[in-house]
């Protein structure tokens, strides 16, 4: 069924509790409790809730509700709906290709949030592949709970996983595992926690150590079965914020990355906050630094944060007791040297990770790679906070196939650009419109009035503010569907949309309160990931299909599962969208969900699997032609008021009696 056969109304009005499911011990340990604090984009970049307000105004329609800021939801529950969905470009629905499902499985129901249980399709088996502590290099010793040390975490698999890739080796049964760590729930790993500043150096050593990325070699016996993780391979590796690194690109040596320790500011020590991520064509891996804020101690500003990074006034986590560079009063540059995309080549354990200056410096989310049609590399970020932006890098120089060594740099020199979404308004009925990548960097030069090449690229949230990007509803994953060639933006939620003080709705972030967010898909002029401009439609309004705000592609609400906060996506050998999902407020646990986005099923989503009571589901790899799917389980039994003696979560159910963040394999039995 299509929205012709099953036509709603535009978004209903507020239809939200401004509240999300999200525990204050997650937004604690995450993000160092952003969403509590008012979020840091105060540019005065004109909204389209600005143009539809004018526009409503003009009819007469908007009485009483300037003040909400929610008059272009307004006016959407004034008009009839017909058909949401595809910009001017594309005809979404006269496309005959149905590409099927690649992944053969019964849906699944949602599991209550009470539920602690990890939940596959019928059919279907899960196995933990690596868990958190499961010794990786040579010489680490077996994971303890109770007797944990900095020694041996630095030897295993870190805690939370968020992006996961398998990069394959020659032999087809032989691959890489890479993992981000994204950061730690000390509260669920040492027995006697109370807080940071009570801590112990050793726990705190171990927190670090169980922070950044780790590189695993798989093997399997054959193509049917299942992978297992090797210990002690020489590929093996643990890259921790104590790891030298190495910046490129316009800003290495910039005066802002300067500190006491690294007088050149090119060798950066470290990496924390690893959230998505990307894998390019040559076999490396980019790491997203993402809420590197909250890791710093500094200096309380009055009036909250005000810096664009919310650094300041973010307390950090007691590390500089062992670091003292994580002191932002001690060393103020040393928080400019995080919030990069970090290149690491898994094939070397000896090689230095690369911090790329000219991909800019945001909470990054991740960075997926694609190619423009002339060979150049591009790559689509998004900045994970509340009203913030939406960027792609082109990089100067074409890809190679097959010189590595070339392609090796081809990410340290390239433009930087921002979005800047337009809506044509909703007289059409469709969340639509045109876009344009506004330029900030141009052959290593700044194109930003008023700011200098350093400043565009260590500061780049101020130099989007300054050419007027669109504020976006937390853009997490973005990725360029290798079948379809359009660009998926999933914007995981925004509750302070519409909010009193806050920006208003726009018509690429259309919903008040946003507390389900919505999933982007942009469509570049010419079909080229290098184009400057675009044109984009919303393919996804999350939330309970019941709920009349919601939207599905044109597909019937009826027969869709519930799905909620997009995070991470992948795509299909056929091009279905796999989304996976952080911080389900519908009462459900989060989990993996494919999407046809192409035929006429486009908008059809159903829900493969579930993960544990108070976790998130990242880092989807759908393998083998479909037969193998591999998810991150990240901060399992992370709920307000669990402890070790009471856990939310005994995922992944090994006897330990405690939560371990893990990588799932799943398999067609
Ligand atoms: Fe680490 Fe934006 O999630
Ligand atoms: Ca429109
Ligand atoms: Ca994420």
């Amino acid at each position: 069924m299509t929205a012709t056969d099953d036509r709603r109304p535009l978004l209903d009005l507020l239809p939200y509790s401004p509240a999300g499911r999200r525990s204050p011990m997650t937004c604690h340990y995450r993000c160092a409790t952003s969403c509590a604090v008012p979020a840091p984009n105060h540019s005065g970049n004109a909204y389209f809730g600005d143009v539809v307000r004018a526009a409503v105004s003009r009819r007469g329609v908007l009485a009483g509700l300037v003040g909400l800021g929610v008059a272009g939801a307004a006016v959407a529950q004034a008009q009839p709906a017909s058909a949401f969905g595809g910009g001017d470009d594309v005809n979404l629905l006269a496309d005959p290709f149905d590409p099927g499902h690649v992944v053969d499985f019964d849906v699944i129901a949602p599991v209550s949030a009470e539920v602690d249980s990890f939940d596959v399709p019928a059919g279907w088996t899960w196995a933990p592949l690596i868990s958190w502590g499961d010794p990786i290099l040579p010489g680490a010793p077996d994971f303890d709970f109770e007797n944990q040390t900095a020694e041996a975490q630095l030897g295993q698999f870190g805690y939370n996983n968020d992006y996961t890739t398998i990069v394959p080796l020659q032999d087809p049964n032989r691959a890489l595992l890479v993992c981000n760590n994204e950061y730690t729930n000390e509260e669920l790993m040492f027995r006697d926690w109370v807080d940071a500043q009570s801590a112990t150096d050793e726990q705190l050593r171990i927190s670090l150590a169980a922070h950044g990325m780790s590189v695993v070699e798989l093997r399997r016996a054959d193509a049917d079965s299942p992978w297992g993780y090797v210990r002690g391979s020489d590929f093996n590796r643990r890259i921790t914020p104590m790891t030298p690194m190495r910046f490129t690109g316009p800003a290495a040596g910039a005066k802002a990355l300067r500190t006491e320790a690294d007088p050149q500011g090119r060798t950066p020590v470290g990496t924390f906050g690893n959230c998505a991520g990307g894998t390019t064509p040559w076999g490396t891996v980019l790491s997203g630094e993402e809420n590197f804020n909250g890791y710093f101690s500094s200096p309380e500003v009055e009036g909250g944060q005000s810096d664009r990074y919310s650094v300041y006034g973010s307390g950090g986590r007691a590390w500089e007791r062992v670091e003292p560079r994580f002191s932002a009063e001690n060393e103020p540059n040393e928080a400019n040297r995080f919030g990069w995309i970090v290149e690491v080549d898994p094939s070397d354990p000896t090689s230095t990770p690369r911090k790329h200056t000219a991909m800019g410096r945001m909470k990054h989310e991740g960075a997926t790679v694609s190619l423009a049609a002339d060979g150049r590399v591009v790559s689509y970020m998004g900045d994970d906070e509340r009203f913030e932006y939406l960027y792609k890098f082109v990089s100067k120089r074409t890809y190679r196939e097959g010189d590595r060594k070339h392609n090796m740099r081809l990410l340290e020199d390239g433009d930087l650009y921002v979005a800047v979404f337009e809506g044509d308004g909703i007289e059409d009925e469709r969340y639509d419109g045109r876009g344009r990548w506004v330029q900030l960097t141009r052959g290593g030069r700044s194109v930003v009035p008023g700011m200098s090449i350093d400043q565009v690229l260590v500061n780049t949230r101020a130099a989007a503010d300054v050419v007027g990007a669109t504020k976006m509803d937390r853009p997490e994953d973005v990725e360029r569907n290798p079948v379809n060639g359009r660009v998926y933006v999933a914007c995981t939620n925004n509750t302070r949309r519409g909010t009193l003080g806050q920006p208003g709705v726009d018509e690429a972030n259309p919903r008040p309160l946003n507390k389900d967010g919505h999933v982007v898909e942009i469509v570049e002029a010419r079909d080229d990931a290098a184009a400057t401009t675009f044109s984009w439609n919303l393919v996804l309004v999350c939330g309970d299909p019941e709920d009349q705000s919601t939207y599905f592609g044109g597909f019937d609400p009826a027969q869709v599962s519930p799905i909620s906060c997009p995070d991470n996506v992948a795509f299909d050998t056929t091009g279905n969208l796999w989304i996976s999902t952080d911080g389900n407020t519908l009462g459900s646990n989060d989990g993996l969900y494919e999407v046809v986005v192409d035929g006429p099923n486009r908008g059809q989503v159903r829900q493969f699997l579930s993960v544990p009571t108070g976790a998130e589901t990242c880092g989807p790899v759908i393998a083998d032609d479909g037969r193998t799917v591999f998810v991150a389980v990240q901060h399992p039994g992370e709920v307000d008021g669990a402890t070790i003696d009471d856990p939310a979560s005994t995922f992944p159910y090994d006897g330990t009696g405690q939560p371990r963040p893990s990588v799932v394999q799943v398999r067609r039995a």
